[in-house]
Formats: C-alpha cells, structure tokens, sequence
C-alpha cells in the first residue's frame, strides 16, 4: 500500500535518509521550520495543528528533531531541563497529540530518542532525561491512542555521519551507518509493530 508520509524534521541528518529510505515506495512529504513541502515549528501547538491542516489525508508521521542543551551536571540549570523538555519532549508528544486528531484509521507515529538514555555520556543529563520520557511516553501511548494508530520511538547510538560534530562526547561508541538507521523507520512505519523501541546500535 502506498502511504502518504511527513517527515517532521526531513531536511535534518536523520530526516534525510528517512525520506531517502522511504521516497521510492511512498508520497513522502517533507516538513521543517525552516524548509520542507511544508513548515511547522513543533514548539508550538499553533503551528502544528496548522501544519496538520494543510497537510491534508496522512498515514505516518515520523518526526526526527528536539534540541536538548549539552552540559555538565554542575553547571546544568532547571532552565537548561525544561528547554529541552519543551523541545525534543514536548514538540514530538504535542505531535502525536494534535496529529492523532488527524491521522487516518490505522496510521502511525515514529519519533526518535537516542542512545544517552541508556548509555549516558559527559553532560548528557538534560538528553538522557529526555529520552528516557519519550520512550515511556511511547509504551504509555501505545495501550490508548485511538483508531488503531500505532507508535514507535528510535533510539539510534551516535550516527557516523554525526562524528564531525558530537565526536567527542562519544569516545568508545561504535558510531552506526545513516542507512541503517533509517531502516528502523522503514520497519516502525511499514510494519505493524506497536509500543516499541527500536534500539540502532552498530
Ligand atoms: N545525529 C545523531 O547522531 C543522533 C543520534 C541519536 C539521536 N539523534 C536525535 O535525532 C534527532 C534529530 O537529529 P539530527 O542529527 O538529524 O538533527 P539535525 O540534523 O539538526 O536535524 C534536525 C531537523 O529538525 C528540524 N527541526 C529542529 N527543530 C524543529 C522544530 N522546533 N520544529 C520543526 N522542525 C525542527 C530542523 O529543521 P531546521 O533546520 O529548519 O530548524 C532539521 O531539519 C534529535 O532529537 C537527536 O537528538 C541524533
């Protein structure tokens, strides 16, 4: 079956082998704040919903954003958690939120954690934290969504083609090949699992 798929976050590392991988099966839409068939700033529930409303009949969202400051423990303020609650956290849950209002019958969600939930680095207390509740919020969500939607989360380790940039917080890490990764994507919107995390580790 043919889908029709956004992809929050499509112009990013990550978005963009997700539409790669998905593209030659499926009407992939990409969505960004700044770039993208369509733009969405998933900070805001506005901006969201208005995004979903344009957007038209949709069978998956997949959503590969969230900043989450880097800090040591020290020196990381309430202020530092909450900005990154409100942005990788909170943007994907208002997601599902609002996206499930819209979502056809049988849709589903994939969002993304990341390895710092269960494998924390130097001043990674604000990320962990983050990912450790995107992936409860998934097992949560899963037993009551409506319409049979379905989610997923990804939680992939440190990306190769990332080294340039994180590199350095990562030492030890067998980074993991952009491909592959998106190959988790393809499983949580093509297959029919649900309430899961896909860990992508090399
Ligand atoms: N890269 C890695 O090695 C890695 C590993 C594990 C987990 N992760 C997680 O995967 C996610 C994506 O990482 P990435 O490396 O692909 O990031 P990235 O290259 O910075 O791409 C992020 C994408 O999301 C969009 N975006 C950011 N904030 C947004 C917002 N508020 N509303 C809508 N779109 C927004 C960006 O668009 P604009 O440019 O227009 O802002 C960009 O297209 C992050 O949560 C990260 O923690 C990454």
């Amino acid at each position: 079956m043919i889908m029709r798929i956004l992809v929050i976050g499509g112009s990013g590392t990550i978005g963009k082998a997700v539409v790669k991988e998905l593209s030659p099966r499926h009407e992939v839409l990409v969505v960004g704040r700044s770039a993208g068939d369509l733009r969405c700033d998933t900070t805001s529930e506005e901006s969201i919903r208005e995004m979903f409303v344009k957007a038209g009949e949709f069978d998956a969202v997949v959503t590969a954003t969230g900043r989450v400051p880097f800090e040591e423990f020290s020196k990381l303020k309430a202020d530092h958690y909450l900005a990154g609650l409100n942005d990788k956290l909170m943007g994907q849950v208002n997601v599902v939120r609002i996206g499930s209002e819209y979502i056809r019958e049988r849709g589903s969600f994939t969002l993304t954690s990341g390895i710092l939930g269960r494998s924390p680095v130097r001043a990674s207390c604000a990320a962990a934290t983050v990912n450790g509740a995107l992936e409860s919020f998934v097992k949560a969500a899963a037993i009551e969504l409506p319409k049979q939607i379905r989610i997923n989360v990804i939680c992939p380790t440190i990306i190769q083609e990332s080294m340039d940039k994180y590199g350095a917080y990562f030492r030890g890490f067998d980074p993991v090949p952009l491909a592959k990764v998106a190959l988790a994507y393809s499983k949580s919107v093509e297959g029919l699992q649900t309430g899961q995390v896909y860990e992508v580790l090399y």
